[in-house]
């Protein structure tokens, strides 16, 4: 596993890392759960990724207890708040303070590395949102701050007003060969800026595996089958698409690698991603998504890509 700076913090992140949405706390098994994470950190991953409202909180309550048992110091956690929660939202001094609380009390940590914003709250003036994250930072109670799927304007609102208040190191945003949104603003403003992308999705949930055919009904046993997770990839279920992620299938084979590993060495092409937070319903996948971390792919390649994708790459 290779490691990469987060933006200006002093935090090392694996490039690949371990996700916790709709998996943790609710669609997969506690048990397989529990061996993803295991997996996970046997191979050199050190980074985990939550929310304090996936599962409702199950995700965190889930990551406290099978972390408990580790060294803090010997792991990496983000979580984030935003999202409506027992009738809370968004980013107001009081959300702030309450929600970290609850996230910490749930991990059973005194502290996280990255408090991320989930989203921007329009109902919030950014100035409180970013003193009161800055006094959460104060209070040791995070280490780092980091936005997810804010505009380029927006994350601008908030380097004007350092150093005030703390810094962002870490953005995260929706990155894969198929959705590529990022590289119009995001991506040159944030290298600019000393902070680095943690991209979510990079195997579209599992569409850039290859495993969902053309005019075939998803294989049981995987999220676009499961009627708790399959609800959110529509988008990925276009016969278009998936035609386009067939043509990537020799791409990865004449390179003998998998189609898992080709779409996160897409990611890690970039310098300014410093990790891929993937999603892992069973240890095997762990382990080929580990595999992604360290392979460079070519011109000719990254070309063939593009070639394939051509039709149907959101940018
Ligand atoms: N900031 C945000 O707004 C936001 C939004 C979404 C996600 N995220 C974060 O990003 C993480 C990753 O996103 P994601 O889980 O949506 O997408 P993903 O990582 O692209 O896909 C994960 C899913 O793909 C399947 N998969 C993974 N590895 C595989 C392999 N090697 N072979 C075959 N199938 C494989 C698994 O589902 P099955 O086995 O069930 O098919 C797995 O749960 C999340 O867990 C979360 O932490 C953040």
């Amino acid at each position: 596993m290779r490691y990469r700076r987060l933006g200006s913090s002093d935090l090392e992140v694996s490039e690949i890392s371990l996700g916790s949405w709709l998996t943790f706390g609710g669609g997969v098994s506690n048990a397989q759960a529990e061996a993803c994470v295991a997996k996970a950190f046997e191979l050199g991953m050190n980074f985990i990724d939550t929310a304090n409202v996936y599962s409702s909180g199950g995700a965190e309550e889930f990551l406290g207890e099978v972390l408990a048992t580790r060294p803090r110091d010997s792991y990496i956690l983000a979580t984030k708040l935003y999202f409506p929660m027992n009738g809370d939202r968004g980013l107001s001094r009081e959300q702030v303070f309450k929600q970290i609380d609850a996230s910490l009390a749930r991990l059973r940590t005194d502290y996280v590395d990255l408090y991320q914003c989930h989203r921007y709250d329009v109902e919030t003036p950014l100035e409180e949102t970013m003193e009161a994250l800055t006094e959460v930072v104060r209070q040791g109670k995070a280490r780092y701050l980091g936005f997810s799927e804010w505009t380029a304007e927006q994350i601008r609102a908030a380097l004007a007003l350092v150093p005030r208040v703390e810094k962002f190191v870490s953005s995260q945003p929706q990155y894969s060969i198929l959705y590529r949104v990022p590289e119009r603003e995001v991506i040159p403003l944030c290298k600019e800026n000393g902070i680095s992308q943690i991209v979510w999705s990079p195997l579209a949930q599992g569409t850039l595996t290859g495993k969902y055919k053309p005019g075939e009904e998803p294989a049981a046993g995987t999220r676009a089958a499961s009627q708790q997770m399959g609800w959110s990839m529509d988008r990925f279920r276009d016969d278009d698409v998936l035609r386009a992620v067939q043509r990537l299938v020799p791409i990865a084979a004449g390179l003998g690698i998998t189609m898992a590993q080709l779409a996160l060495a897409w990611v890690l092409r970039e310098e300014n991603v410093a990790s891929a937070i993937v999603g892992a319903s069973r240890p095997s996948q762990v382990e080929e998504n580990a595999g992604g971390s360290g392979i460079e792919l070519d011109e000719a390649t990254l070309q063939a890509i593009d070639d394939a994708v051509a039709d149907v790459v959101v940018r």
